[in-house]
Parts: C-alpha cells; structure tokens; sequence
C-alpha cells in the first residue's frame, strides 16, 4: 500500500490515509513503503520519502504528515500553489506580486515561486510563516534544481508558462536560500528577536505585517530575510500562526496569494479555525486566490462564513483528485 498522507488515492477528497503506525520500522535504514523509498534523516522523527515525480518530501512522524504530496512533491508545489493561485501568471507577466505563505516548511513553495519571479525579472515578496525551523544540514540534502527537472520530464504539462532554464533557476535559489538560512541558524535568529518587529531594510508586506500591534505577539515573532536578487525578496516570520486569529489590527489587503499550507485539520487544529481563516481573508487582495491542497467540507463552510468563495479543483497530475480554490467574495472584508 502507498502512504497516502494527503489522501490523494481518496476520490472523496477527505484527508485521511496511512497511519504513521502502518510506517513503523527501524530507524536508521533506508526501507519502502509501498513503492516508495523512506530514509531516515538524523533527526529520528523525520524522514525523507521519495515522491512519484522523483522529488523528495519530509514525513513528520510526530504527526504522521509529509510535507508534500507522496505523489509528487513538485507536481504538487507547482499545480496546488504556484498555478492555482496565479502566481505564475503574474510573475510571467512581469505583475508585481506579495505572496504569502502558511507553513514554509522546507521552503519548496518558495524555492519555485522566487525561481519563477527572478527567471522574470518580475518583483516579488514573499513572506512564509512557521513556527518550526528545519535545520540547514538537513535542508541542503534537497536538489531542487534535479528534481524540477525529473518532475517536468514525468509531467510536461507542468511545464507550461515556464521557462526552459527554470531548473537552473530554481537551483540558484536554493543556493541563496541555503546561504542565508544557515546563517539566520547559527546566529542571527536571536539577533532578529524583535520588540517591535520592524527593521529597515524589510521589504514592505513584511513590515506592514510585523509594524504596530498588528500580531498579537509580535515580540516574540524571529524574521529571517532573503534577497534572492534585488527584486526577490523572502522574509521567513518563525511564528505560530494560530495567534493571527487574534489579531484585531492586521492591515488589509496586503498579498495577492495565499498558500495555505500546514498540516491537515486533524493534525493542526488551530491553524483552520475560522479566526484564522478570517485573518487570511483580510490579509488577500480582494482579487487575490488562497489555494490549499485540503476541500474539506468543514473547510470550505468556514471559509465561506469568512468572506471566500472556495471551490474543488482538478489536483495535480498523478495526485489527488481535487484541491482547493478559494476566491474572496466580493465586498465582504470582515
Ligand atoms: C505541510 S508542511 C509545509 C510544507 C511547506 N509548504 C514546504 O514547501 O515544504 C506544514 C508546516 O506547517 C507548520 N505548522 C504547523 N502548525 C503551525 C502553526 N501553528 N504555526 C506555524 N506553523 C505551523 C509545520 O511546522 C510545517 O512546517
């Protein structure tokens, strides 16, 4: 049996698959599940599961989640979030564009959005928000740039509206990516602890997100910046998310995409909450997308009670059936 952690073999569109339990084995060895290769990391709880596109994606045992679809991670990254959300469109077609993510991760999401945005010379800020950060020695152990490249020879429709170099683009990323990551790690993060949250040189959505009380813990809100080149910038907010549906003074309107992407509701609770979900709404332009790979009912109802018009979408080529498409309703900004 494949590990199904996002239910892409479920044509109910439910998130429900394997257990961790069913992953049980030694650590420390290299073992298969189903068809597909496991390897441990050296944290014990973490494992690398190679995808059906031949990318690589984490499985948090703890939680018993990976981080990506098991059936293809890049295919994933690419069709749930970089195309349903219209990113790709408008960092081709030169838009200036704010993004933000929810649950960064491992970075992949980044990686090909900031990939896209510099092979375009286009303008971007992204700023991706987590309250795990996964150490550098285990990040750097990915190959972005190779696995794009395997990904789009398996799935060539996935390759539409990219440019021909992309793979070379996204492994300069990661490098810039690693180099900056690795710092924040060994010193910066204390540094970055901030009382107020803003500090020059933060590109514009990242302050306007930080500055005032707009999060209610503001104070203990750790940033890491990444000019990938001068127009791409990535502001990293080690926080838990949960606290923006709090937040009585988020500014309004600030990206043009949402990725929501943590964990599934069993798992991460209070990230899908309705406040939370409210928090998102205000925070996309009212022609903005949020796209996630979850069309849970539960889902869908509490986005629709915030202000959003969710819809099921065809998932990614040899992935789930649907994922999720939610467009802000017009004039409904709570
Ligand atoms: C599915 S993974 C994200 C994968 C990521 N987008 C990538 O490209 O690798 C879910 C992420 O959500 C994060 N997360 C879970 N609960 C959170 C919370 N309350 N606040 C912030 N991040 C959270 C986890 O630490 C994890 O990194």
């Amino acid at each position: 049996m494949k590990y199904d952690p996002r239910g892409e073999n479920n044509t109910s569109g439910a998130d429900s698959g394997v257990t961790g339990s069913q992953l049980a084995g030694p650590l420390g060895r290299r073992r298969r599940v189903g068809d597909r290769m496991m390897i441990p990391t050296e944290d014990e709880t973490l494992h690398w599961l190679i995808t059906d596109d031949g990318s690589r994606t984490l499985i948090d045992d703890a939680v018993d989640q990976s981080y990506h679809s098991a059936s293809g991670a890049i295919a994933e990254s690419l069709h749930v979030y970089l195309r349903n959300s219209q990113a790709l469109r408008r960092l081709g077609n030169g838009q200036p564009t704010r993004l933000l993510e929810v649950g960064f991760g491992t970075g992949t999401n980044m990686i090909l959005t900031a990939a896209m945005a510099r092979a375009r010379s286009t303008p971007l800020e992204y700023v991706g928000l987590d309250q795990r950060w996964l150490p550098p020695s285990l990040l750097s152990q990915l190959d972005w740039g190779q696995a794009t490249d395997k990904a789009l020879a398996m799935h060539p429709e996935l390759a539409a509206d990219l440019p021909p170099h992309f793979p070379l683009e996204v492994a300069r990323v990661q490098e810039q990516f690693l180099r900056h990551w690795s710092a924040g790690w060994s010193h910066s993060v204390a540094e970055n602890r901030r009382e107020l949250g803003v500090r020059p040189g933060l590109p514009a959505a990242a302050t306007a997100l930080l500055a005032g009380d707009s999060l209610p813990e503001a104070s203990s809100v750790v940033s890491l910046h990444i000019p990938v080149s001068h127009r791409v910038q990535v502001t990293v907010l080690r926080m838990d998310v949960a606290t923006l549906g709090a937040s009585r003074n988020l500014p309004s309107e600030l990206f043009d995409g949402i990725y929501f992407d943590p964990f599934s509701p069993d798992k991460n609770p209070d990230v899908w909450t309705t406040d939370v979900l409210r928090a998102m709404r205000r925070l996309v332009t009212s022609t903005g997308r949020l796209t996630s790979y979850c069309v849970r009912r539960t889902v869908r109802d509490a986005l629709r009670d915030v202000g959003f018009s969710p819809q099921c979408v065809p998932g990614p080529p040899g992935g789930k059936r649907q994922v999720l498409l939610a467009i802000p309703t017009i004039g409904l900004l709570p």
